[in-house]
């Protein structure tokens, strides 16, 4: 069931705005991997290695404008690549399906085309970390901004520098995840997370079963 990429394992990737449901897919999309009998490794970002949870706690708790632009996109980069070294490499080595919740969209909608430090630099920092080393399908799950943080605000745990930066900002991000799907139609897939959780895990199920066949199947 190789994907795309030359390990024997597949990439995915959840993208999209703060309570979008990125978490709550992710489990059910892993439960229906297991099922069919495919070893699954969820994983996260910022975080997903031990180096890389560490440089997590830098960058999400702390006001939001405790980083420049700059060092925050070198943070997150340098949190990614020990990420990939670490974690999401060796379990794509072994034929793992690895689904992370969020990965290099993230840094270029917040970082990159919301944020103060451009599309340029990200892409820069892409290609030296990430290169071919990318998910093979990356789910973008869409959401009026309100609804999200409406879904996520009772969470109220200290990972908030983000939320923090306002309802502009976000709407920013979320264009900016619709802009890199219409850039990269081929490994993204944008799904409507408005309705209920069964219906969006339905949608999500359906992008797999038309991209690729295989990986549902036993
Ligand atoms: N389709 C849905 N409809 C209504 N509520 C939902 C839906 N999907 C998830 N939720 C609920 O919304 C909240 C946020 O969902 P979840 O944690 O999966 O989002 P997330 O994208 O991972 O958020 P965060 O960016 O904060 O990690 C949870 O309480 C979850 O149960
Ligand atoms: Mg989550």
């Amino acid at each position: 069931m190789a994907g795309p990429v030359s390990s024997p394992g597949f990439f995915i990737s959840f993208e999209g705005g703060d309570g979008a449901g990125k978490s709550t897919q992710i489990q059910l999309l892993a439960d229906a991997l297991r099922g069919v009998g495919r070893q699954v490794v969820i994983t996260r970002e910022p975080g997903g290695s031990p180096g890389a949870e560490a440089i997590r706690k830098l960058l999400l708790e702390g006001a939001a404008d405790k980083w420049s632009p700059i060092t925050e996109a070198l943070l997150m980069y340098a949190a990614r690549a020990d990420h990939l070294e670490r974690t999401i490499e060796p379990a794509l080595h072994r034929g793992a399906v690895v689904i992370t919740d969020r990965f290099a969209d993230s840094t270029m909608a917040y970082q990159g085309l919301a944020g103060e430090l451009g599309e340029k630099a990200v892409s820069t920092l892409y290609k030296l970390v990430v290169a071919s080393r990318g998910p093979d399908l990356t789910i973008i799950l869409d959401l009026p901004v309100e609804e999200g943080l409406k879904r996520s605000g009772a969470t109220g745990d200290a990972e908030q520098r983000f939320e923090s930066k306002g309802a502009t900002y976000q709407e920013k991000v979320r264009q900016g995840f619709l802009e890199i799907a219409r850039r990269e139609p081929e490994r993204c897939a944008v799904v409507s997370a408005k309705d209920g959780i069964a219906e969006v895990a339905e949608r999500i199920r359906e992008v797999i079963q038309t991209r690729f066949p295989k990986l549902l199947s036993r």
